[in-house]
């Protein structure tokens, strides 16, 4: 009785943890993601090209840097109503990419202000690979 007791209460315990550790950090990793899209795409993120794709313009008024900064390592500005938000590399900011529903609805969004269109696994691939390379 004793033993199974104490399984189960390190059971419990192992269970919380990964889920408080869950539900602080989401429920996916940069890398992961990295690795979804680039199966999607069929080929590997390209840190110079996702740089690129960053920094220009796409025909419209704004970049991804517009909101993010150049480079997207501190706190950025929406380009509008200047809000802050949280600098986008992942090894700046703990939370960056870590909840995957979060990531594709950004993308969706911020993709059609500027490209006025869905990126493709490939750019998100690019750009993702291109965040996971900014180190402090
Ligand atoms: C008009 C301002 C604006 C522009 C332009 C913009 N973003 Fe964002 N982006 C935001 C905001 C606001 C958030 C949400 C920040 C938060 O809640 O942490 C965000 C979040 C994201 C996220 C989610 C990050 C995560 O943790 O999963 C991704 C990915 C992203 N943006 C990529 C891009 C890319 C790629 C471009 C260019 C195609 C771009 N953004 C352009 C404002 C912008």
């Amino acid at each position: 009785m004793k033993p199974a007791l104490s399984f189960l209460a390190r059971l419990a315990a192992v269970a919380m943890l990964v889920f408080a550790a869950t539900a602080q950090a989401g429920d996916t990793t940069p890398g992961e993601q990295l690795g979804r899209w680039s199966a999607e795409a069929g080929t590997p993120g390209n840190a110079a090209k996702g740089q690129m794709f960053f920094n220009r313009r796409h025909g419209g008024e704004w970049s991804c840097a517009s909101c993010h900064g150049i480079p997207p390592t501190r706190q950025g500005e929406h380009a509008s109503t200047a809000k802050p938000i949280a600098p986008l590399a992942p090894a700046f900011n703990a939370r960056a990419f870590t909840d995957a529903a979060k990531s594709d609805k950004w993308f969706r969004r911020n993709c059609k202000d500027v490209l006025d269109r869905e990126c493709s696994a490939a750019e998100k691939a690019d750009v993702l690979a291109w965040l996971l390379s900014l180190k402090p």
